[in-house]
């Protein structure tokens, strides 16, 4: 297995970076179910920069989880982007990932995400840079390119390879077609027959399931397999990609309510009073709380998904504020998801001798 510059990983399975969701609490999780690398999501250079305090949430990560720990960051100026990664590096980053894929006009028109894959010799710049300046391993996540018509993955492998690239991740869809359509995994066979052995290639997209991965792995070459949605909600997927089990209905139960829970620490550590409401110390807590239980609901949902009841629950919980509704609300959904889940199996093992007397 290729390493990741001066990092040996411990097997080839990938958690995408997911902004909104690669958050500290789901990235541990993802490790502790044998993720062997979780970026963060991307992080604003100009915000490292600031070290504005919302900066400083995205870069909290557990040292003793998250090894090796790789920080992905935005923006479009080499400059900006070398300084950027500097601090990046004194908050704990071991490997500097750059993104050049995100598709959000706000983000490409300032020439950063998939915009820099419209201007190759810039994106090699950030490389060369980011690397002199911090001296870490840098590693890029690219498109298939930005259109049909300028599909140039082959021709930035080139460039950033030359530039010192330590990895590269494709998610080969372009940037106008979003997540629309299906990813082309062949832009990640012909990714790995141009770059051979030189960098680890990263395939990602669309990969749900043990079965969707390991054929990646197989049709593709690629070193490593980078899942993002099909992670959402099955933190599990990666114990099962090596070996392991599915969730039982009790461990689902338990992991649900320790990710919200440490969500929730996650969220009220630094909550700082920006409102008048807020002045109070209930008032804080209150609001601190319900910005904590809004933002879970997604992860909620995920969880919940394909379990009897699922969508009752789910309009339920949108509509709870506080910490303890929220975790009473999941004991019972979740602990009736395990009386259901037990019923079907007693209701399956019929025992025919019983019958013949
Ligand atoms: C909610 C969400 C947020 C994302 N945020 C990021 C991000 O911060 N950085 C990034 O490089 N890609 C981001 N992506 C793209 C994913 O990393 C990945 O490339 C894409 O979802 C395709 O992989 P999948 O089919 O396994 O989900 C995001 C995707 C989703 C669904």
């Amino acid at each position: 297995m290729l390493p990741i510059g001066p990092y040996t990983l411990r097997n080839r399975w990938i958690l995408a970076p997911m902004a909104g969701v690669s958050e500290m609490p789901f990235r541990v999780l993802a490790f502790q179910m044998g993720a062997a690398l979780c970026p963060t999501e991307l992080v604003s250079a100009q915000g490292l920069m600031r070290l504005s305090a919302r900066t400083m949430r995205y870069l909290r990560h557990d040292s003793a989880v998250e090894q090796p720990y790789s920080l992905q960051i935005f923006g479009g100026e080499p400059e900006v982007m070398a300084k950027a990664a500097v601090v990046a590096k004194e908050q704990g980053a071991q490997i500097i990932d750059i993104n050049m894929g995100c598709p959000v006009k706000k983000v490409t028109k300032t020439g950063a995400g998939s915009g820099l894959m419209c201007d190759p010799p810039r994106a090699g710049e950030l490389v060369r840079l980011i690397r002199e300046a911090t001296g870490l391993p840098v590693t890029a996540k690219i498109r298939a390119g930005w259109d049909h018509a300028n599909k140039n993955f082959l021709q930035m492998a080139d460039v950033l390879g030359a530039a010192g690239v330590k990895a590269l991740a494709i998610h080969p869809r372009t940037r106008a077609q979003g997540y629309s359509g299906q990813a082309d995994w062949s832009c990640i066979t012909a990714l790995k027959a141009h770059v051979g052995s030189a960098f680890p290639v990263i395939g990602n997209g669309d990969v749900k399931t043990v079965a969707d991965a390991h054929r990646m792995l197989e049709t593709t070459g690629c070193d490593y397999v980078m899942i993002g949605r099909g992670a959402l909600g099955n933190p599990w997927l990666f114990r099962q990609l090596g070996g392991g089990e599915g969730p039982s209905p009790e461990e689902r139960c338990r992991v649900v309510m320790d990710h919200f829970q440490k969500h929730v620490e996650f969220v009220l550590r630094d909550f700082r009073p920006r409102r008048p409401e807020e002045a109070t110390p209930e008032g804080l807590k209150r609001h601190a709380e319900s910005t904590a239980v809004h933002t879970f609901h997604k992860h909620l949902g995920w969880y919940a998904h394909g379990l009897v009841h699922a969508s009752v629950f789910r309009a339920e919980v949108n509509k709870l504020e506080t910490v303890s509704d929220v975790l009473d609300a999941c004991e019972r959904f979740f602990h009736q998801a395990q009386l259901d889940a037990r019923a079907a199996e007693e209701e399956y093992d019929v025992d025919y001798r019983q019958a013949l007397g």
